[in-house]
């Protein structure tokens, strides 16, 4: 391990510059995109991406999304057709991350795709993770910055809750603004891969068609194993109220210890998800969980509470294998 402590650094100029210094002498950095902050290695350095899979302990090598500054910057690692420059331009930069044919002379390590011949490639929105793209000049290899299986982080503070020690540096940027991963297309037809930041009808008024499914029994998704994003505790579903022992975190008029929206705000309640869930798992007790909307961001939603409630194997305490 490259780090016994962890620096945490702020957003300015000179913050930034040591940020990237360190990813380019192969050190991990965490940072702040609009979805959830992003466990960053140079996308181009094998040693580095290998030390992203060791920092989470994730298992296997699943392939990581690769973020890029701008559209010209995604054009030097993918191959993009007529559908993904149309999304490109209506979405970018944003939450939507699409999978697409690698280019020839890509110049990422092959351990970013696992080798595949695609590669997951966006464009963040916040400031700061530009700021960091362009203090460094090259593709950052990400996958959410939490220790395998467990949930999402959008603060620093949930970060260092998983990685203190792990990792070189954190750069503080406050709390995300969408607050749940970004949405992953397959391109060729247009498939839905995940749910996520960017509301599947906003991809597909754009492409003036419907989305298909993602293709049964393929490796389109590989790191979507049903057990991830979860807390330590166990999690209980569509729950009109909280039952002996349980913590409820409400929705809507549904009212409970957290609410992930009292006005039922889907936004509000993805940006609040993962912050909520941390602090209700913090109280060692089970959680259940009001009905959310299906649609728009609360498919996103529904999509990570699934997961969250997924039986795993080892049992509750010891944490749930897999996943990112
Ligand atoms: O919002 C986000 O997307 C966050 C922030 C940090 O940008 N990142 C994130 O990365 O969620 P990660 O590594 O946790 O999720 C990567 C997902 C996995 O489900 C993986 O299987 C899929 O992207 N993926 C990556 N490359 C792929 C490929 N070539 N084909 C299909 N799926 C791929
Ligand atoms: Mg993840």
């Amino acid at each position: 391990m490259n780090a016994e402590t962890t620096l945490i650094l702020g957003t300015g100029p000179d913050d930034l510059a040591q940020a990237a210094a360190l990813l380019r002498e192969g050190h991990l950095v965490a940072f702040p995109t609009e979805t959830v902050y992003g466990l960053g290695a140079d996308a181009r350095q094998g040693a580095a991406v290998a030390a992203v899979y060791a920092a989470k302990g994730r298992p296997e090598f699943n392939p990581l999304i690769v973020h890029v500054a701008d559209l010209a910057a995604a054009e030097r690692i993918a191959v993009f057709d007529a559908d993904a420059r149309a999304l490109a331009a209506a979405f970018w930069p944003g939450p939507l991350t699409l999978v697409l044919p690698l280019a020839a002379g890509h110049g990422l390590s092959s351990l970013v795709t696992a080798g595949l011949s695609t590669v997951a490639v966006r464009v963040p929105a916040h400031p700061v993770a530009q700021g960091l793209l362009a203090a460094l000049g090259g593709p950052v290899a990400a996958p959410s910055a939490n220790r395998s299986g467990r949930i999402s982080p959008t603060r620093a503070a949930h970060v260092l809750a998983g990685l203190s020690g792990r990792i070189a540096a954190v750069v503080d940027g406050g709390p995300c603004g969408v607050g749940v991963e970004s949405t992953i297309l397959g391109l060729g037809p247009a498939r839905l891969l995940r749910p996520g930041g960017l509301p599947a009808e906003a991809v597909e008024a754009a492409l003036g068609r419907p989305l298909l499914p993602p293709e049964d029994g393929t490796i389109s998704a590989p790191g979507q194993l049903l057990s991830h994003y979860a807390p330590a505790a166990a999690v209980r579903l569509n729950a009109d109220a909280a039952r002996d022992g349980e913590v409820y975190l409400g929705f809507h008029d549904r009212d409970g210890d957290l609410n992930l929206s009292p006005s039922g705000d889907l936004a509000q309640a993805a940006a609040n998800l993962f912050d909520h869930l941390h602090r209700l798992d913090a109280t060692g007790r089970p959680i259940a969980v009001a009905p959310v909307p299906d649609r728009g961001l609360g498919r996103a939603i529904n999509d990570r509470l699934r997961r969250a409630a997924a039986p795993r194997p080892s049992g509750p305490s010891s944490g749930p294998p897999g996943g990112g």
